[in-house]
C-alpha cells in the first residue's frame, strides 16, 4: 500500500515536471516563431521602403528637369568611404572642392604645388558625370606661411598671385565648370576687407585676378562668392556695387555666389533673397547658392528639423523662380562631415542627411520642391 502510494506520487511529480518542460518547450518554439515572423516582417518592410526610395528619383534627376544643378562641397578623404561616395554620386550633379583647392593645400611652398587631393575630387566628379565648382582662388584664409609671413614688393605680390592663378586654373582647363575666383573680399560694413591682397596690391587685385583666370580658362564661369550678402543690407549692397563696377570695366565676371550659411534663428527672408537675386541677375550675372547649411542648436528636436527643412525649401524655391539661379550647392551633405560643430559650439545637424546617411526632413522638402510642373 505504502509502495503504491509512493509510486503514484512519483508518477504525479514526473508527469507534472514533464508537463512543465513540454509547456516551456512549446512556449519557446512559439516565441521563436513569433521572433522569426517579426524578423520576416521587418525584412519585408525594409524591402518595401527601399522599393519606395528607388521609385523616387534622386535629387539630381529632378533638379536637371528644373534646369539647375544640385550639389555639395566634398573632401578628398571622404570619397574613399563607400556610403559617402555612393550617396554623393547618386543624389548630386555638381560638387565643390571644400578645402582641396585652397591656397595652403594646393600651393604650400613657393615652388611646390600639391594637386593630389584636387585631382582625386575632379576625377571623381568626371567619372560620375558631375560638374565641378573650383573653390577658391583668392581668399584671406587658409593661406600658407610663405604668404602670411611673406615680405615682398608689390610687383612680387602681383607675380605670385598671377603665377598661382595661372597654374591652378590651367591645370583644370576645360574641366572646372565654375570658379569662386574671389572669396569674401567685402567686409561686414561694406568696405573692402583689409586682406593681405588688398594691403599689398590695392583694390585692383580683384579685377586683375578675374582677368588672369579668364585668360587661363576662357570657358570657365567666374564667380565672386561671399557670405552675409544673401538678403538686403549694407553688405549685399556693397557686393552688388562691386560686381556692377567690375562689369562696367569689362572685367570677365559671370556670377555671384551666395554662400547661405544660416541658422533657424538667423536667416534672410525669401523676399529679400529674391530681391537680391533679381538685381544681380538684371546685371546679366548667374547666381549660385554656393555653401548652404542650416545649423541647429543641439540636441535638435523634431520641430527644429522641420523648421530647418522649411528654410532649405524656401531658399531652393527662390532659386527655382529665377532663370539665372542655376546651382544649389550645400556645404556638405551628411552631418557626419560638417564644419559647423568645430566652428559653432553647441550647434550641428546642419545638413540634409544625418550622420548615418539617412535623409532628414530637409531632404524630403527639397525633393518635393523639385517636383513641380
Ligand atoms: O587639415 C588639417 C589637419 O591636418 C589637422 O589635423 C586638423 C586639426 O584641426 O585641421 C585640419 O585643417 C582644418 C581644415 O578645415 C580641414 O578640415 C582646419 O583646422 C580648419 O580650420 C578648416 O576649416 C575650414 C574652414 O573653411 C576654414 O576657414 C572648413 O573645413 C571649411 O569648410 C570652411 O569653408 C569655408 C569656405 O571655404 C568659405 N566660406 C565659409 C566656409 C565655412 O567656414
Amino acid at each position: 500500500m505504502g509502495n503504491t502510494l509512493a509510486f503514484s506520487k512519483e508518477c504525479l511529480i514526473t508527469g507534472l515536471l514533464a508537463g512543465i518542460i513540454i509547456g516551456y518547450a512549446f512556449g519557446f518554439v512559439m516565441k521563436q516563431r513569433e521572433v522569426e515572423e517579426l524578423k520576416q516582417q521587418v525584412l519585408r518592410l525594409s524591402a518595401q521602403i527601399e522599393q519606395l526610395r528607388q521609385a523616387v528619383p534622386p535629387l539630381k534627376v529632378l533638379a536637371e528637369k528644373q534646369g539647375i544643378y544640385i550639389g555639395a562641397a566634398v573632401g578628398a578623404d571622404q570619397l574613399r568611404i563607400r556610403e559617402y561616395a555612393e550617396t554623393l554620386s547618386r543624389e548630386f550633379n555638381i560638387l565643390t572642392t571644400e578645402n582641396a583647392l585652397k591656397f595652403e593645400r594646393v600651393h604650400p611652398e613657393r615652388n611646390v604645388y600639391s594637386f593630389a587631393e584636387a585631382d582625386a575630387i575632379v576625377s571623381f566628379a568626371e567619372a560620375n558625370g558631375m560638374k565641378i565648382r573650383g573653390h577658391t582662388l583668392v581668399w584671406h584664409n587658409q593661406l600658407p606661411e610663405w604668404i602670411t609671413h611673406g615680405n615682398y614688393s608689390r610687383e612680387e605680390w602681383i607675380s605670385i598671385l598671377y603665377e598661382h592663378i595661372t597654374t591652378v586654373v590651367s591645370r583644370y582647363k576645360g574641366r572646372v565648370y565654375a570658379w569662386d575666383v574671389v572669396n569674401e573680399a567685402v567686409d561686414d560694413d561694406g568696405s573692402l576687407r583689409k586682406t593681405i591682397w588688398l594691403r599689398n596690391i590695392g583694390p585692383e587685385y580683384i579685377e586683375m585676378v578675374f582677368r588672369w583666370a579668364h585668360e587661363a580658362d576662357p570657358q570657365a564661369l567666374l564667380f565672386y562668392n561671399d557670405y552675409g550678402a544673401e538678403g538686403l543690407g549694407v553688405k549685399s549692397d556693397a557686393v552688388y556695387n562691386l560686381v556692377k563696377s567690375l562689369l562696367e570695366k569689362g572685367v570677365p565676371i559671370h556670377g555671384v555666389g551666395l554662400q547661405m550659411h544660416v541658422s533657424t534663428e538667423h536667416y534672410p527672408t525669401p523676399q529679400e533673397i529674391s530681391a537680391n537675386i533679381k538685381r544681380l541677375s538684371d546685371l546679366g550675372l548667374d547666381i549660385h547658392i554656393t555653401e548652404m547649411d542650416v545649423r541647429l542648436k543641439l540636441p535638435a528636436e523634431s520641430a527644429d528639423l522641420v523648421r530647418q527643412a522649411e528654410i532649405y525649401r524656401d531658399v531652393l524655391m527662390v532659386c527655382l523662380s529665377s532663370e539665372k539661379c542655376t546651382a544649389f550647392v550645400m556645404w556638405g551633405f551628411t552631418d557626419r562631415y560638417s564644419w559647423i560643430p568645430e566652428f559653432f559650439s553647441g550647434y550641428g545637424s546642419a545638413l540634409i542627411f544625418d550622420e548615418s546617411y539617412n535623409p532628414k526632413p530637409a531632404y524630403y522638402y527639397i525633393l518635393k520642391s523639385l517636383i513641380r510642373p
